[in-house]
């Protein structure tokens, strides 16, 4: 669906993007990850033509977007902004219907595809004539991703969607965001400098350091099997957290015979928050086994999962 092929950005004498090649398959989503300043907004603006690269191609649908009509961009690509952006002098329905207005909607479209998205984002039809700063930060999140979703793009591209929340708001928004259906099947790329965040959305993960991908792939890959050092010092922090969330009970035999009215793709953290209280310390006690082998093998570069 989209193919970044050697993609360079250069800021003057700094290059911000260093030959990046990615390709994102359809219905995929893939997290770009990496620390503060790493590259990832201008690779993100890069995909939908905000910014110019310097060299090499980004290909929607195998279409090279430079030569495309950037209207026709909009309709296929949705894009969420660092930071949510909504503008501040327009009300909650102005700001959704940015896209639709650009392209012409009807007014009987433009309303019946609002009270749709009000629908699917939880988001109650009285706070549609309100002012951004009257909402709260996950009523903002939600009207941005309404905002992205509107035209009913089949790419979305989001930049640190989930930034402006607290820890406890965003774990819940994240929560509802892998229940919305109408996202199911979009193709995805997703920006975050947060580990839990990657993890918990990215079918893979692009890791990025000064400009160039480390290494890209589904979680376990990068957290178990990491081809730099970077890679692994970068999972380091937080770690056990984040294997929770990559590892299912599928992986873990043992972990789902104690758990045997969940799901086999129920992931080891949400198993753990589900159990019964009693229940727990087993659980925990065939996690802390299965850690402690897994510490042997990987240090041998085996396959630990
Ligand atoms: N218009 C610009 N002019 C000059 N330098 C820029 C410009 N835009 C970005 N940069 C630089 O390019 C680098 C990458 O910026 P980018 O915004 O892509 O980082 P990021 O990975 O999104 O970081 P963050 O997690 O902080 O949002 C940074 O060093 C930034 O200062
Ligand atoms: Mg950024």
């Amino acid at each position: 669906m989209i193919t970044l092929d050697n993609l360079r950005k250069d800021f003057g004498a700094f290059t911000a993007v260093d030959g990046i090649s990615l390709e994102v398959g359809a219905g995929e989503t893939v997290v770009l990850l990496g620390t503060s300043g790493c590259g990832k907004t201008t690779t993100l603006r890069m995909i939908n033509r905000l910014i110019r690269p310097t060299a090499g191609i980004v290909r929607v649908e195998g279409r090279d977007i430079a030569a495309e009509d950037p209207v026709q961009l909009r309709r296929k690509i949705g894009y969420m902004i660092q930071g949510i952006g909504l503008f501040p002098h327009r009300t909650v329905e102005e700001n959704i219907l940015t896209v639709p207005r650009l392209l012409g909607w009807s007014q009987p479209r433009s309303r019946d595809r609002i009270a749709e998205l009000c629908g699917i984002m939880n988001l109650e039809a009285g706070l549609l004539p309100r002012y951004p700063h009257e909402l709260s930060g996950g009523q903002l999140q939600r009207v941005g991703l309404a905002r992205a979703l509107a035209a009913d793009p089949p790419i979305v591209l989001m930049d640190e969607p989930f930034g402006a929340l607290d820890p406890i708001t965003r774990q819940q928004v994240r929560r509802e965001f892998r229940r919305i259906e109408s996202l199911v099947s979009k193709t995805i790329v997703l920006v975050t400098h947060d580990i839990a965040e990657a993890v918990e959305l990215g079918d893979r993960i692009c890791l990025m350091s000064q400009g160039r991908i480390e290494q890209v792939g589904p979680a376990a890959e990068l957290l178990f099997r990491p081809r730099t050092d970077f890679v692994r010092g970068f999972f380091a922090f937080g770690r056990l957290q984040t294997e929770w969330m990559a590892l299912k009970l599928v992986d873990l035999p043992a972990a789902a015979a104690l758990a045997p009215a969940l799901s086999a793709q129920t992931t080891v953290a949400d198993a753990l928050a589900q159990l019964e209280q009693s229940d727990r310390a087993a659980f925990l006690g065939v996690m802390a086994a299965f850690f402690a082998q897994k510490q042997v093998l990987a240090s041998d570069h085996g396959d630990p999962v």
